[in-house]
């Protein structure tokens, strides 16, 4: 069954940009010209997901709804949902257990950024993998920060853990995570780990060891960014401002991927563009509406 749902998370305290994030939510600060929000949520809209439950603080929720309201400007629709407190990443499947209905579904994490060649390419084929888990590997340098996997000779994956002390390997585990219908039932069995969270690695470990984990390895020539501290929210920034003002494109705008995926037409793309009054992005955007002849 074709992954047609995602959940995008950004609660949590954003602790580690303190005192930015005091009275405003991490993921919606600026990364360059949009809110840090839109990135994850393009690789959504570009996997082909549609129906997309936000999930954030109480405190924060109402300013996500004001930014993306009911979805239908970008042709898509957008529930939302409260977490009260960081229990945990997976967690996000047992808020969301009812609107998922035991459907499949994407989780993306609201600070992660993914730039690449043939993106949509790998979104789309994650998507519609009809069993098991996918997830997406990153080499970086410092692997204890994260969740990491390593491999055996062949290449499979042999194991995932969540900051390491010692990593066995520099392959870092993105925030973009795809699930068969089997994920509601196993969120809600996870049980809390040492830190007290409901941890995605756990939930991830659980179709490795079903042997149904799909551990797809981005090349080097890819950009994986997380916004969460002071230099990876001004490293993320200038990436993006280096890409569009070198290359004249866009990274990570919906309006551009609605368009381009066919969930709004030019006339609609135009309308958008026009909120942007005379910004850069509305210029791009216009132009492509112009290219596309309307
Ligand atoms: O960025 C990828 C990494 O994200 C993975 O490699 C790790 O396996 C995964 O655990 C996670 O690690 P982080 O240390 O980045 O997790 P953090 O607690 O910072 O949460 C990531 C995002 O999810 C952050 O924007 C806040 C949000 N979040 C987190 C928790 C725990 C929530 O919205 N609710 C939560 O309960």
């Amino acid at each position: 069954m074709r992954i047609t749902k995602g959940i995008l998370l950004a609660g949590g305290s954003g602790s580690r940009l303190h005192p930015i994030t005091l009275a405003a939510s991490k993921q919606l600060l600026p990364v360059y010209d949009k809110p840090m929000v839109y990135y994850p949520l393009s690789a959504l809209m570009l996997a082909g997901i549609r129906n997309i439950l936000v999930i954030s603080t109480p405190e924060d929720l109402p300013q996500f709804r004001r930014l993306l309201g009911s979805g239908e400007r970008l042709g898509v629709t957008f529930a939302y949902a409260e977490q009260p407190r960081p229990d945990g990443i997976a967690q996000a499947f047992r808020i969301g257990a009812e609107w998922l209905a035991s459907e499949p579904t994407a989780l993306a994490l609201g600070d992660n950024l993914i730039h690449a060649d043939h993106l949509s390419e790998l979104l789309r084929a994650a998507a519609s993998r009809a069993e098991g888990a996918t997830v997406f590997a990153y080499q970086v340098r410092d692997p204890e920060r994260y969740g990491v996997v390593s491999f055996d000779p062949a290449g499979r994956a042999l194991e995932i853990i969540e900051k390491p002390s010692a990593p066995r390997s520099n392959w870092a585990v993105t925030g973009l995570y795809f699930y068969d219908h089997k994920v509601s039932d196993r969120a809600e069995r996870l049980a809390p780990s040492a830190r007290g969270e409901l941890e995605i690695t756990d939930l991830n470990r659980i179709y490795l060891e079903e042997g149904t984990l799909h551990v797809e390895r981005l090349s080097r020539g890819c950009a994986w960014l997380d916004a969460g501290t002071p230099d990876s929210l001004l490293q993320a920034a200038t990436f993006v401002q280096t890409i569009q003002s070198r290359q004249g494109m866009l990274v990570g705008c919906p309006e551009e991927v609605a368009f381009r995926m066919g969930y709004i037409d030019a006339r609609h793309l135009r309308t958008e563009a026009r909120k942007f009054g005379k910004t850069e992005l509305g210029r791009v955007l216009n132009e492509l509406a112009d290219v596309a002849g309307t």
